[in-house]
This record gives C-alpha cells, structure tokens and sequence, in this order.
C-alpha cells in the first residue's frame, strides 16, 4: 500500500520508500511529474518502463536516449534495434519483457540540433531509484539484467567490473541478476568488432533466457 505522496524521495512511515506496493500505473503517473532531480527540465518527458506488468524477466538500461526522450518509451532507438536484435537471436521475446532505465529523463548536452547523451551522475540515478524500487517491487521479476555499467552500478555498487563479470548469474535480493553491455557499447566500436560483441551480447542474454522459471 502505497505510503504517503510518491514523486518525494522520501521515507515512508516503515522506513519504505513510497513508490512500495504501488502499481505500475500509478507509478508511472507519479513518475509523469517528477521533479526530484533537474533532469526534467530539459529533457521532454519521463521515460518510464514497459512491458508486461508481471514479468518473468526485467531489463534495465542506463537512460533513454533521443529517440526515447521524444517518443515517450525505452529502448525505441538505435540501441533499441540492436537490443531487439540480441534479444531475438537469444529467444527471449522483447513483448515478455519489462524493459526499463535506472534514469527516466535523458540527459544531453545541446550542441547546435544535436542532442548528445551525457552520462548520469550517481545523484541522478540515486534521485531515480525511488522509481525503479517500485518497478521491481510491482513487476517483482525473476530475473534481471543490467545493460551497461550504470545499470549495474545502481544495483551493485560502484566496484562492480562489467569486464570481468558480464553475463555470470548472481543472487541479488533474492532474483537472479545477470550483468552485460551497454546495446550502445556495440554501435561505439569499431565496425569490424561488431559482429564479434553482438554475438557477446547474445551470449549473456542466453543466459539470461536459461534461467527463465
Ligand atoms: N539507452 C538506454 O540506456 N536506455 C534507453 O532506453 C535507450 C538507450
């Protein structure tokens, strides 16, 4: 039950953060209007997640991108093609997926037209958090998996190596979590090292798809 205004960064009365026991669509109206870090101000709206609302499996990405900012959704653009790519050659269906961002609104830094993606501090993803605690807490996954270092971070903490510890399931609050790349890492190297990551990528999600229940 929900404790109090979500949207605050605030504890609720059991020490909870109030976006627990709150639906996906409630959180994703709260979320709508959120103001906890400045994030919002430019950017054109909060991406929240999407997909099934009691998946087996959760994705969870870094921030949305152009594309996302102005469609409103995860996972639409360019990495979003390569995700859907990876996802397919894995066997996981993107429909039977919840795929979200530890960051809701994009963050860029204008150059001319362009938009161009800024990474997240670890004030934006710890402003954030609140909505992606009420995302596991209503999806409640089986299994998760972080794509890319911020994601992974956000869960795991800032000493985890993506390197060395991509695509090997761990316990994590009682899910099985299975860190790997960034999608986007994939389009930044160098275009003769690409089949080679994306087969990577496909590697770890093939983990992931073996530990659907
Ligand atoms: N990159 C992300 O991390 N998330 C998106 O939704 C799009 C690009």
């Amino acid at each position: 039950m929900a404790r109090g205004k979500p949207g605050l960064g605030l504890a609720g009365t059991a020490g909870l953060p109030m976006t627990i026991g709150v639906s996906l669509d409630r959180l994703r109206r709260n979320a709508a209007g959120c103001t906890d870090c400045e994030l919002y101000r430019n950017a054109t709206q909060t991406v929240f997640g999407a997909g099934p609302a009691s998946s087996w499996l959760m994705l969870i990405g870094e921030q949305p991108g152009d594309q996302e900012d102005r469609q409103g959704a995860p996972f639409v653009g360019p990495a979003g093609r390569i995700l859907d790519t990876a996802l397919q050659r894995a066997g996981i269906d993107r429909e039977e997926v919840y795929v979200t961002n530890a960051v809701k609104h994009f963050r860029f830094e204008a150059d001319g037209k362009r938009r161009l993606h800024k990474t997240p501090t670890v004030g934006h993803v710890r402003a954030c958090r609140q909505w992606l605690d009420g995302e596991l807490d209503a999806v409640a996954p089986a299994v998760l998996a972080t794509l890319g270092a911020t994601a992974a971070k956000a869960l795991l903490g800032s000493g985890f190596a993506i390197t060395k510890e991509r695509g090997t399931p761990r316990e994590w609050e009682g899910r099985q979590l299975v860190p790997t790349v960034h999608p986007s890492s994939i389009l930044r190297g160098p275009p003769e090292a690409r089949a080679e990551a994306l087969d990577a990528l496909v590697a770890d999600l093939t983990v992931v798809a073996s530990l659907r229940p």
